[in-house]
């Protein structure tokens, strides 16, 4: 895509193509000249590999009072209502925007015009509306197409934002200008000046070794907010889903929810089914509960993997709901209409980040956070499925409301970036090592069940890693593969603090030293 000599200056800035940055990038695009930045391309993100769908009450037997009450009860204690009944609220007219985009769910057959919703683990009722099961990808590509029909809209691919540019004092008045970004194909670093910018970059699951996010999902949105000065919360919450395939040549391959919705079991090798034995709700009890199962299953009993058993619906059936995981399984060598998916937990979701209000505002005048990057309180201490979606949807409205709602402040001129103190890496070796040690470690010390003596090996090690690649980094020329271990090490230390600062376990967050749960839910909140 071209870098139109106007980019380095517009009226809003957007870090991130996701869903949020996309819908944030549609909403204000009529009034004020808008660029996204991006790391890879622009479908590049979690948005496009989503699968399950969006949450919305759409059903005659559901409502909004039901998506509020089982988002609540799934957050543990720790969602704001005022969020969540917003955003459930909104949740069927953004459904209908996406529609006068263009985007054609799946609809019920022979019921005219009704859409077809799917179940997922934590809903009360049939609530997710979606594309077969690539819900993103068919949102992403049409979306895409009106954004670069956009001309108020550049977007600038390859290239990585490092750092905010802000004025003012940490701690008191402080206002953004725009932001730092590497051109990852010229090496170039660009300073863009904007009025206001967005961060929708994303969520942090390659923090962990086993993910299901894409590789740009690195948390450089937290790391470098933290960076500039604002709060952070609940960064402990980290959602492992429970069903991402176990093979050797599938990287980050996610098996829906929506399969356990539709009757999927989970067993074990000789065909036992175990979740009732963990919860009345079976497979589909909310995501910790089920994550947390399957670890002690495959922990007390040695196994590598659990199995998620299909094998009572037809192939036609599969082909019909599941075509894309179908295609991704039978491609290595597995009919799930003939024998069950081998099946592990990975981290999947933050439900912590960038601290906002209900307008996305961050800390920081002009500076906003959407989606992934952002903690408004909707997930508490768990998100229920396909809330996330519907997030980016309701908030990157309600943030591009308040751009708009009052006139682009005057944009000082920026100081260029300065590289003239450091030299080029001489041995890429370094950054490869500390970025393995890192993603094994909070594997390893600060997964699906944590304890005490772990989260303070884990605190003293990342201590020493961080000093490290922070030392390293004012020495040597920046590259993307550098951005992203800083920026993956200053997100870890933030997991690991929000952890050891919870004396409890709540929700996704379950430590054995602690096992109870407070009378009181207080948010994590850790200001830089
Ligand atoms: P993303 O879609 O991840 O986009 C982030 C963007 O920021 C990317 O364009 C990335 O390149 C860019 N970026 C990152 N860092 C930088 C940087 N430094 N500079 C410039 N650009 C940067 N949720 C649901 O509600 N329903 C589902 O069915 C569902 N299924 C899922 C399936 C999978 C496999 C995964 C991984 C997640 C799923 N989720 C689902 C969660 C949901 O997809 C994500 O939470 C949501 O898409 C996040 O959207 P986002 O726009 O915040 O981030
Ligand atoms: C899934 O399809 O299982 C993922 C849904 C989600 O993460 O909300």
């Amino acid at each position: 895509m071209s870098t139109p000599s106007s980019a380095a200056s517009s009226d809003v800035l957007i870090l991130g193509s996701g869903l949020a940055g996309l819908v944030c990038a549609l909403h204000l695009a009529d009034r004020r000249r808008v660029t996204i930045v991006t790391k890879g391309a622009l479908l590049e993100g979690s948005s496009a590999w989503a699968q399950g769908g969006i949450a919305a009450a759409m059903a005659r037997e559901d409502s909004v009072g039901a998506h509020i009450d089982d988002t609540r009860v799934a957050g543990a204690g720790l969602c704001r209502p005022e969020v969540v009944e917003r955003i459930a609220t909104r949740a069927p007219a953004v459904i209908r925007w996406l529609q006068t985009q263009g985007v054609v769910f799946t609809a019920e057959p022979g019921r005219d015009g009704a859409l077809h919703l799917g179940r997922e683990g934590g809903h009360s009722a049939r609530r997710i509306v979606h594309v077969a099961d690539s819900t993103g990808r068919a949102v992403q590509e049409t979306l895409e197409q009106r954004i670069l029909r956009h001309p108020n809209i550049t977007v600038l691919e390859q290239r990585v934002a490092i750092d905010l540019v802000c004025s003012g004092a940490r701690g008191g008045e402080r206002r953004v200008h725009g932001a730092y970004v590497l051109d990852r194909r010229s090496g170039e670093v660009e300073t863009l000046d904007a009025s206001s910018v967005i961060l929708a970059t994303g969520g942090l699951g390659k923090v962990y070794l086993y993910t299901t996010n894409p590789d740009v999902s690195t948390g450089d949105g937290v790391a470098i907010a933290w960076r500039a000065g604002c709060r952070v919360a609940n960064l402990e919450f980290i959602q492992f889903h429970p069903t991402c395939l176990y093979h050797a040549e599938a990287k980050s391959f996610l098996i829906s929810e929506a399969l356990r919705g539709e009757g999927g079991r989970l067993v074990l090798a000789d065909g036992t089914r175990f979740m009732p034995a963990h919860d009345a709700r079976a497979e589909l009890a909310p995501r910790d509960i089920v994550a947390r199962a399957i670890d002690f299953e495959m922990k007390t009993r040695g196994l590598d993997c659990v199995w998620l058993d299909m094998t009572h619906h037809s192939r036609e059936f599969i082909e019909e709901h599941f075509p894309t995981i179908d295609a991704r399984c039978r491609e290595l060598g597995i009919d799930m209409a003939r024998r069950p998916i081998p099946v592990v937990p990975a981290a999947h979701y933050s439900c912590g980040g960038v601290v906002t209000d209900a307008q996305a505002r961050t800390d920081i005048g002009g500076l906003y956070a959407v989606g992934e990057v952002a903690c408004t309180g909707l997930h508490g201490a768990n998100r229920l499925a396909s809330n996330s979606l519907l997030e980016c949807l309701v908030m990157g409205e309600a943030a591009a409301a308040d751009i708009l709602a009052s006139d682009p402040p005057p944009r000082p001129a920026l100081p260029a970036w300065d590289h003239s103190r450091v030299t080029p890496a001489r041995e890429s070796v370094l950054v490869a090592h500390d970025w393995d040690a890192i993603r094994r470690l909070m594997w390893d010390l600060v997964g699906i069940v944590r304890s005490d003596e772990r989260l303070a090996l884990a605190a003293r090690r990342l201590e020493a890693l961080h000093a490290e690649i922070a030392s390293y980094y004012a020495r040597h020329r920046i590259d993307n593969d550098l951005l992203e271990l800083r920026n993956v090490a200053e997100v870890a230390r933030l997991i690991v603090r929000g952890a050891q600062q919870r004396r409890e376990s709540r929700g996704l967050h379950y430590n054995r030293d602690v096992p109870e749960t407070l009378a009181e839910a207080v948010d994590t909140v850790l200001t830089p």
